[in-house]
């Protein structure tokens, strides 16, 4: 049995119960060696890869599933730009018939909502700015889709030492956009959620724009980014986007 488990964020808090008990329960645990700390705990032999060999690690997991109990560890969600997408693809092209169980995982943008306060209570859209393996056209086009609909917008892969543009052109969009609609998007930024070196900062599109070496320092690859829409606002020093509830009620 080859099992996919979202394992959160890192923190051990995060994990499911349910994550939790199949971790206890295979046989072999296969990740990123990036991830072999947060599941050290489960004393089971570990296979790792490193960086760019998801293929290699996802093959390794499904063939050593024929023949005992397999954990193939993705962080977050492993539905969610995780490893469970190419689990089935690989499965059908090498004609491998082991079963497979997907166990979700608390996701970046649910950690990082809560961490900022509750910027994603009304509609958003998640795209992933790593254009490795989408091209930077179509990732900007989805970015424009989602300001044009005024959804919450939440970044994942915002930012690494390499890859600047897809960032940058993402900013500049966004802040025309509020430059049109007379709007200054608020936007939170968190940094390790629910892990070690936890850090968020609540601010504006406008403020990322003029302080911009500032921000790019702090972003990295560890990091989510949720704009707001256009009636995202700061409450209690936190992100909140409402729901309608007070307008609806005339509260
Ligand atoms: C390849 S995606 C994997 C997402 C993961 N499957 C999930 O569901 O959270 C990696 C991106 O997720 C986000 N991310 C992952 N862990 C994070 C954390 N602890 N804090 C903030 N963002 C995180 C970052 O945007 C990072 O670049």
């Amino acid at each position: 049995m080859l099992y996919v488990v979202g394992i959160g964020p890192g923190g051990e808090k995060y994990f499911t119960r349910e994550s939790e008990e199949v971790l206890k329960s295979v046989d072999l645990i296969v990740c990123y060696s990036g991830y072999r700390k947060y599941i050290e705990r489960f004393r089971k032999e570990v296979y790792t890869t490193g960086m760019k060999k998801e293929i290699e690690r996802v093959r390794y997991a499904l063939k050593e599933a024929e023949k005992r109990d397999v954990a193939l560890v993705s962080s977050g969600d492993a539905t969610i730009y995780g490893m469970a997408s190419l689990v089935y693809e690989l499965a059908e092209k090498d004609n491998c018939k082991v079963p497979i169980k997907v166990v979700s995982g608390v996701t970046a943008a649910s950690i990082s909502s809560a961490i900022l306060g509750a910027p994603l209570n009304h509609d958003f859209v998640v795209v992933s700015l790593s254009d490795l393996l989408t091209p930077l056209e179509v990732i900007l086009r989805r970015v424009r889709c989602a300001l044009e609909g005024d959804f919450v917008l939440v970044l994942y892969n915002p930012l690494s030492r390499s890859r600047r543009e897809p960032f940058l052109r993402t900013v500049e969009i966004i802040r025309e956009y509020g430059e049109k609609r007379g709007v200054d998007y608020i936007v939170g930024i968190v940094k390790n959620g629910g892990r070690e070196g936890e850090e968020y900062r609540i601010t504006t599109i406008g403020d990322i724009c003029s302080n911009l070496d500032k921000y790019m320092k702090f972003i990295d690859m560890n990091t989510t980014v949720i704009v707001g829409n256009s009636n995202t606002k700061v409450i209690c020093n936190k992100m909140v986007t409402p729901r309608g509830y007070l307008d609806k009620y005339k509260v």
